[in-house]
């Protein structure tokens, strides 16, 4: 019987050991003079030292000077039988590896004592992803916060605005003083501006759903050009349309594409000095269409190139800068469309739209 109970604790003891060691948490026992007596392999990895380093060895080795001043002074409270202890308390801390990186961690302990003396384990987890997750899910609620902040402001502001451009487009026809009317014409500038700021932060923070049809990119590009003409005849800039087919269909939301082309063009005219020209063009190849939109502007510094699709990004002094990152946006919604640019310095910039041709037509 007693060989039996021998065998049974000594399996016990076995399997405890390989458990330990082959958990995720990892564990570091010490003695009550901060020796490391145990440290798994889970430890070895967290910390980045090998068992061989830090068995034996005080604790200082693992913890940086202020955590092992609060260790110490935790372990000294336990013995003194201290009421308030860490034992039984889950705590997060940062830990430094070896290789200077910092990481998250939750520790837990366990005391045990045996011929007279405290051993304790503590059982460390890496929450490196799961903190990852919570900034994640923080930063989704406070985008949505924002956005119902930015519609509530919007709606509130809309009203106003619609009743100063009623009342601005009632004055212009019955002023008749030229100064007089110039002011009223910066008055319905301005509300412009603001109204297609506000439509523009609707996007951003409420966007409406993805609404997938089948249409031709090539008439959407024809209706935009034809659009554009006049505002280029006044800017002195010549604007240019080519397509090498009659047409490219493709699938995905016409109102919102017709944004992103609009919001290149734009950027492509305001970016044309006097006299420049502006092209936009259409290439079909075997499963896939590029839409091209080129300017001969200044080109995009180095230094910009990181940030063009960040919202509110811009270098113009009524810019809201968020054409592009709006643009990027509804982009990314469309399974197998990209956007990227080429730019030169003092050459100009080219957009590139690349969408899948809808296959289930032929073309
Ligand atoms: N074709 C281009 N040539 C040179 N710079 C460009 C071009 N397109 C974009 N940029 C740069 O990228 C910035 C961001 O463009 P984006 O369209 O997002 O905002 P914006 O044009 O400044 O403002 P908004 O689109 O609201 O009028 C611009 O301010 C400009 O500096
Ligand atoms: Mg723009």
């Amino acid at each position: 019987m007693k060989s039996l109970d021998l065998n049974y604790r000594e399996d016990e003891l076995g399997i405890l050991r390989l458990a330990v060691e082959n958990t995720r948490e990892a564990f570091v026992t010490i003695d009550q003079d901060h020796k490391i007596l145990f440290f798994n392999r889970a430890a070895e990895e967290l910390f980045g030292f090998g068992r061989k380093e830090v068995l034996g060895e005080n604790l200082d080795v693992l913890l940086g000077e202020q955590c092992i001043k609060g260790h110490k002074e935790a372990v000294r409270g336990f013995l003194e039988g201290e009421k308030k202890n860490f034992i039984h308390d889950e705590r997060e801390f940062i830990i430094t590896r070896k290789d200077g990186k910092t990481i998250p961690v939750v520790f837990s302990f366990s005391v045990a004592q045996l011929n007279g003396r405290h051993y304790f384990t503590a059982i460390i987890r890496d929450i490196s992803e799961l903190k990852l997750c919570h900034d994640r899910v923080m930063k989704s609620e406070r985008l949505a916060e924002l956005g119902q902040l930015v519609t509530e402001i919007a709606h509130e502001i809309k009203n106003p605005l619609v009743l100063i451009g009623g009342f601005t487009r009632q004055l212009k026809k019955v002023v008749k003083d030229e100064k007089s009317l110039a002011k009223l014409d910066v008055i319905l500038e301005e509300v412009e501006r603001l109204e297609h700021l506000l439509n523009e932060l609707k996007e951003l923070y409420l966007p409406r759903e993805v609404d997938f049809s089948v249409f031709d990119v090539n008439t959407l590009l024809e209706e935009l050009y034809l659009l554009a003409i006049d505002d280029c005849k006044n800017r002195n800039i010549k604007i240019v349309f080519e397509s090498d087919a009659d047409e490219a269909l493709v699938e995905g939301d016409r109102e919102k594409i017709k944004q992103v082309f609009l919001n290149l063009i734009k950027n492509g005219v305001e970016a044309i000095e006097n006299g420049g020209v502006l092209r936009i063009e259409s290439r079909k190849h075997d499963n896939y269409v590029e839409i091209l939109v080129t300017d001969n502007g200044p080109g995009i510094p180095e230094k910009h190139q990181a940030k063009l699709f960040s919202p509110f990004f811009t270098t113009k002094k009524h810019g809201t800068g968020l054409g592009l990152s709006i643009s990027k946006r509804i982009i990314d919604q469309h399974p197998g469309f990209s956007i990227s640019l080429d730019t030169v310095k003092g050459k100009g910039t080219t957009f590139k739209v690349t969408m899948p041709l809808d296959d289930s037509v032929e073309q």
